[in-house]
């Protein structure tokens, strides 16, 4: 807490992100949350640490190390030729109405279906960097990520149809199946990604590039073919698949166990005219990157 409220204090506003991502990347260790868990909770074999009175890492002492390791990686960036940053926050949905400059190339890494409770994941960091201060901002932010499995029965109950026939037959089939709330969930994400991509390609110059990480998963015994779904509808927008690179990650690699069968890379090519570029087909130089709208 007193570290917390030092960088709340401190007078810049570089310098004070810089710090509240430093406490966040080290908050779990001086937490009462099991680090070995996924899902922050104080375990069973935290109480037990704490009643055999084992030692935890100082909070100060860990936030200089970490603090200190980060400013030394940084420390290369002055080597490049002078570059602009800016981070831009919201919702991947809005793209459109964020960025009002075109960019060249987007690299994106959009969430999985029904696989990773990502807010859950993240919610003790998120709330010491003061960006959930209760439960039920926590439920109201969990039911707007993209992927989101927290729907009412009152939405979930009906068929949702996305006017996409492979991904309507997808979620059709779940529903007859009684998988209602994995048919809408599936919907729901698909209309949530066409909203995105929407976003992507109007903000992409003509010739720019879209390089998109995205896997296929597996519900209820039925496969999801999300790469292919997702090249289909980029293709409805102007952006049409130039390579995929098929690549598979081995569990041991990630967080949590996913439902996923293929992992792939995907790169896109825009080749759209844009309103806001003068320039024609092919590629172009890379001046104005997006990096990660996800
Ligand atoms: C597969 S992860 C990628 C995270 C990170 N970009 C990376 O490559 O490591 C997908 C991320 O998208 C975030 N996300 C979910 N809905 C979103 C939305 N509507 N707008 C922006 N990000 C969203 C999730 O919280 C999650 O962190």
């Amino acid at each position: 807490m007193e570290i917390r409220a030092a960088i709340i204090n401190l007078p810049g506003a570089p310098e004070r992100l810089f710090c509240l991502a430093v406490l966040s990347a080290i908050i779990r260790s001086v937490s009462n949350a099991d680090p070995r868990h996924i899902f922050p909770g104080y375990s069973k074999r935290m109480r037990l640490l704490d009643k055999n009175g084992i030692s935890r890492p100082q909070p100060l002492e860990l936030f200089s190390t970490a603090a200190q390791k980060r400013i030394e990686s940084l420390k290369c960036y002055h080597e490049l030729p002078k570059t602009e940053c800016r981070v831009v926050l919201g919702d991947a949905r809005r793209l459109n109405r964020l960025l009002i400059e075109p960019v060249h190339l987007i690299v994106t890494n959009p969430p999985y279906i029904s696989s990773i409770r990502y807010l859950e994941t993240m919610k003790l960091e998120m709330s010491w960097l003061g960006m959930l201060s209760s439960q039920s901002d926590y439920l109201a932010l969990d039911r707007q990520v993209v992927g989101s499995e927290r729907y009412y029965k009152s939405e979930y109950s009906r068929l949702l149809q996305t006017g996409r026939e492979q991904v309507d037959r997808l979620t059709s089939a779940l529903h007859a199946a009684g998988h209602l709330k994995m048919s809408y969930t599936v919907a729901r994400f698909f209309l949530d990604l066409e909203e995105s991509i929407k976003g992507m390609s109007a903000v992409l110059c003509a010739g720019g590039h879209l390089v998109v990480k995205i896997s296929d998963s597996r519900v209820r015994g039925h496969d999801v073919p999300t790469s292919r779904f997702f090249s289909e509808i980029a293709a409805c927008f102007g952006l049409f698949e130039l390579a995929s690179f098929p690549d598979k990650i081995g569990g041991r690699s990630l967080l949590t166990r996913r439902n996923c069968r293929r992992y792939y890379s995907h790169v896109d090519l825009d080749v759209h005219p844009h309103p806001h570029s003068s320039q024609g087909k092919g590629t172009t130089p890379v001046h104005e990157a997006l990096i990660s709208c996800y």
